[in-house]
This record gives structure tokens, sequence and C-alpha cells, in this order.
């Protein structure tokens, strides 16, 4: 696995850090209101197992999945669900959780699905933003990193199923995807 890596953005001890940051700003930020964290699986399952640990609040959980990319790496710029959340978000204050912000596209069609449901409020954690690939006008309230425009795996990321077990994220070797 690690051959096939050209070269590691974050290690785990750097987001282990940035992830305990944004942690203690949600926990700021979110004091006295009904936060409900929302997984977008699968990629974002690492980031939230540990953002989740640094929030010092009540907070419930949910999970969804929806697709845009299947196992390629460009973007269709649909949304389909996959998994739906288990329950309502009415008068929620929905945090939405998201490991890669790309095109944008994903976000930008589940934000509008969601807001629809009637929550109290609505932002987005991302642990990485890539906004150079930006299709669509969508900001995260919560970034952990910028990144360049390369494909990066690990951390939950993956390349067609793989390398989400990596501890660390890393840019994955162009000849991976290309052969
Ligand atoms: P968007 O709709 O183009 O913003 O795509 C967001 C989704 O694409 C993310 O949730 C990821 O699953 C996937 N994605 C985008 N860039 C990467 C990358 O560099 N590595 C792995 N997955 C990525
Ligand atoms: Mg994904």
């Amino acid at each position: 696995m690690r051959e096939d890596i050209q070269e590691i953005l974050f290690d785990e001890k750097t987001l282990a850090a940035r992830v305990a940051q944004l942690g203690s700003e949600i926990t700021r930020d979110y004091q006295g209101k009904n936060l409900l964290l929302v997984c977008i699986l699968k990629g974002s399952l690492v980031f939230m197992a540990d953002l989740m640990r640094h929030i010092q609040i009540p907070a419930s959980i949910d999970f969804m999945s929806v697709s845009s990319y299947g196992s390629g790496v460009n973007s269709s710029g649909e949304v389909k669900i996959i998994k739906d959340l288990d329950r309502p978000v009415q008068g929620a204050d929905l945090l939405i959780v998201e490991d890669i912000l790309d095109s944008g596209q994903t976000l930008f069609h589940l934000c509008r699905m969601l807001r629809r449901r009637g929550p109290a409020s609505l932002r987005i954690a991302v642990l990485l933003d890539k906004p150079e690939r930006r299709q669509v006008e969508i900001r995260p309230d919560y970034t952990g990193f910028e990144v360049p425009d390369r494909f990066l795996v690990g951390y939950g990321l993956d390349y067609d199923e793989k390398y989400r077990n990596l501890p660390f994220v890393g840019i994955l070797k162009p000849e991976v995807y290309t052969r």
C-alpha cells in the first residue's frame, strides 16, 4: 500500500492536532445548541470518529451515504442517496462532516436537500478542501487543510475503495489510477 503513495501530506500527528482544534472551535460555537453530526460515508468515517471525541458538548450522530463518483476520479455532478439519515432533522443544528470538498457538487446538492427538511441550522466541516477545483458556490464553515489539486488517499479517503485505512493523508501515485 505504502509503495503507491508519492508523498505524505499530513501525518498522524498533524492530523490529530488539527482535528483537535476543529473540535474546540465546534465546542465553542455550538454551546446550548442541538448539535447533530452528519457523517457522510464512507470517506468521513475516520475524521468523524476523531472529531467527535474532541467535541465537549452533547451531540447526536447520524450517517448518510451519497454517491457522485463511483470508483473513478471524476465527478459526474450527480448525487444519489445510498443510505439516508435514520431520523428527521427538524430543529436540529446540523453539522455535515465530510472528508474532502472537491468540485463541491456533492455537498451543494446534499445541503439543498437537507435544508428542505427544516433543520434549525446547517453548516459544513471538511477535513480537506481543494479550492482550485470548485465548480459551484459553496464554502465550508470549518476546514482542516487546504490541499492542492492532486488525488489524495488515506485517513478515510479511497481510490477504488482502497487506502482508507492508511493513518495519514498522502498523494496517490498517478500511475496507480492511469494504469
Ligand atoms: P465533489 O462532489 O467533487 O466535491 O466530490 C466530493 C467527493 O469526491 C468526496 O467526498 C470524495 O469522496 C471524493 N473525492 C474528491 N477528491 C478526492 C481525492 O483526492 N481523493 C479521494 N476522494 C476524493
Ligand atoms: Mg467519497
